[in-house]
């Protein structure tokens, strides 16, 4: 057990910084990050102030889903190290009171997972049962359909029907990621020990656990309503997405294992756009989680049945949104978090700021000043803070890497027999919403591979690198860089008002987001200009006393702000 003070639950006011292990820093030139550099990376995340490390999945895997397919919870994928690289690693973190959390995927395993292969061998192995088999069926024609016609996230039907045994089994993802069944309760306790456990007693400080709401599934397996008439596959979370039984599974795990350490849980809450569900995972006296991610300000723009047929939002919608997801735990007992980007995200500042080059650093800043005036635990995705872009436009399909966008470009392919215009759309459809954007190699320096590997990338660095890196920002006091380090110093100094207080907007436009947050008797007001242009801005006479505390450009002015200037006040009342 830590010997840290804890006082009010040392995760609410903490600042998080998660890595993209494969991405991150290569310490032996193999082109892929690596355990190694994430420990020689340790004193730059604590030099930008942020305290706890949440790193993707480390485990072994055949990489499909780049680790969120996993083959065996106790050992680490070899190009990232060993079992004993992270144990060095928490030491190395808890030396510096940084704690570090790890991924729990337990939805599905990989299919090269040894509980899968003994699954699959026959129909009476003791863990048949263990995944989620079912019988074909038969169309008017005699031919041997899926179970139903439920589509998997990534493209497809979402059975995979497997020869030997003559049976269909479940997968919500890839075809590799079977679905583990959570209504068997050894295959359950075996999850506890082997995912969680075993590394719990090794010192881990919490979980990110992917995909929680999704583990129970409506056992009669119906069809799922057709909202696409042009494929057989439909989507059907409202068959699985936050069921009843979900809500026990996860109380079960709190009671069995989180509950016994002193820990942080954040779960992946996904499209769950009802608060009221939110707050069943994440109030403390429901004792499930400690709180989770939203997706519904960050999921704004992508399509609501297809994620790739994105659509354009205006602000006025992102602001409804944020506000919905501020507010859903003020005078109840639970918690969130505060995020723009993640692994499974574009780049913040190609959304919602402006990478040209005239705005991108101030747009960049803009947004983090919106972060640290934001209710809940700050999480900073890598190149965050260096304010990273999303991959140029010139780049072709052969260049993505994600399985997501992959099967979808081949779906499309496939239903129109290669159509010009159709794949041209698809490929639209994954530069603006394709998960590769977060996952191009951290920009470290303008050295050969951005500083990430002296050996070639297992992915294709941003062509951006030499204006983009962390060696120029450092050494340039306005950089985005040193502006996120200044702002996390201020969001400590200010921790009750900006990670607690309670807000609510002073205006409803589209170009301007102006907010108060409340805190006791402490009040801070802040103004973000979302646009290229310059907008009236003034403060109201009862202000008269405000003091600014930030802003990200050098010569705020009377009356007006400039494009993607951002101001944070603290104001007497
Ligand atoms: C979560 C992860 C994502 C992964 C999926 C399947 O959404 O964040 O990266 O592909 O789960 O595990
Ligand atoms: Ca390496």
């Amino acid at each position: 057990m830590h010997s840290w003070n804890s006082g009010r639950n040392w995760w609410k006011d903490e600042v998080v910084y998660q890595i993209w292990p494969a991405s991150f820093k290569d310490s032996n030139g193999d082109g892929w990050g690596d355990i190694g550099g994430v420990i020689d990376s340790l004193d730059y995340i604590k030099d930008l102030g942020t305290n706890i490390v949440w790193l993707s999945p480390i485990f072994d895997s055949p990489q499909e889903d780049m680790g969120y397919d996993i083959s065996n919870y106790e050992d680490i994928y070899r190009p990232f190290g060993t079992v004993s690289d992270v144990e060095t690693l928490i030491e190395a973190c808890h030396k510096r009171d940084i704690r570090i959390i790890l991924d729990l995927v337990v939805n599905h395993t990989s299919d090269q997972h040894q509980w899968f292969k003994e699954s699959r061998s026959s129909r009476d192995n003791p863990k048949r049962d263990w995944y989620i088999w079912r019988q074909a069926r038969y169309n008017e024609n005699g031919n041997r359909m899926p179970p139903n016609n439920w589509r998997s996230n990534f493209s497809g039907s979402a059975w995979q029907w497997d020869e030997p045994t003559q049976e269909y089994y479940l997968h919500l993802f890839a075809k590799s990621q079977p679905d583990l069944n959570w209504e068997n309760p050894a295959m359950r306790q075996a999850v506890y020990d082997s995912a969680m456990k075993f590394w719990l007693d090794k010192g881990v400080d919490g979980f990110r656990i992917d995909t929680i709401t999704i583990y129970s599934k409506d056992p009669s397996f119906p069809d799922a309503p057709v909202l696409d008439n042009s494929s057989p596959w439909q989507l059907a979370s409202c068959h699985y997405r936050n069921k009843p039984r979900n809500f026990d599974h996860i109380s079960e795990m709190n009671e069995k294992v989180l509950s016994k350490y002193d820990i942080m849980t954040v779960g992946e809450y996904g499209p769950t756009y009802d608060t009221s569900l939110a707050l069943k995972y994440c109030s403390a006296s429901e004792k499930r989680i400690d709180m989770g991610f939203q997706f519904e300000t960050v999921y704004i723009g992508f399509g609501k049945i297809d994620k790739f047929q994105y659509e354009p939002f205006t602000l006025g919608e992102f602001k409804r949104r944020h506000a919905k997801w501020q507010t859903f735990i003020e005078g109840n007992d639970g918690w969130t978090s505060a995020f723009l980007e993640n692994h499974d995200l574009p780049r913040s500042v190609s959304r919602f700021g402006s990478d040209k080059p005239e705005f991108w650093a101030v747009s960049a800043k803009m947004l983090a000043m919106m972060l640290v005036t934001t209710t809940g635990t700050l999480f900073i995705y890598q190149g965050q803070e260096i304010g990273m872009t999303n991959i140029p436009k010139e780049w072709t399909i052969e260049e993505y890497q994600d399985v997501e966008a992959k099967n979808y470009y081949a779906a499309v392919k496939d239903a129109t027999r290669g159509h010009e215009s159709a794949l041209k759309r698809a490929m639209d459809g994954v530069r603006h919403v394709g998960r590769d954007h977060a996952r191009t190699p951290m920009q470290w320096s303008d050295a050969a591979n951005a500083g990430f590997s002296t050996g070639k990338p297992w992915m294709r660095v941003n062509d951006n690198y030499r204006d983009i890196n962390v060696r120029n920002q450092l050494a340039d006091k306005k950089s985005v860089l040193s502006f996120w380090k200044a702002l996390i110093r201020l969001r400590r100094q200010y921790i009750d008002i900006f990670a607690h207080g309670s807000f609510s907007y002073l205006d409803e436009g589209e170009s301007v987001m102006t907010y108060v947050k409340k805190f006791n008797s402490q009040r801070v007001l802040v103004a973000l200009n979302f646009t290229s242009d310059e907008h009236i801005f003034s403060l109201r006479k009862e202000w008269s006393s405000a003091n600014l505390l930030a802003c990200n450009i050098d010569h705020p002015e009377d009356q007006k702000l400039s494009p993607w200037e951002g101001r944070i006040y603290s104001i007497q009342i």
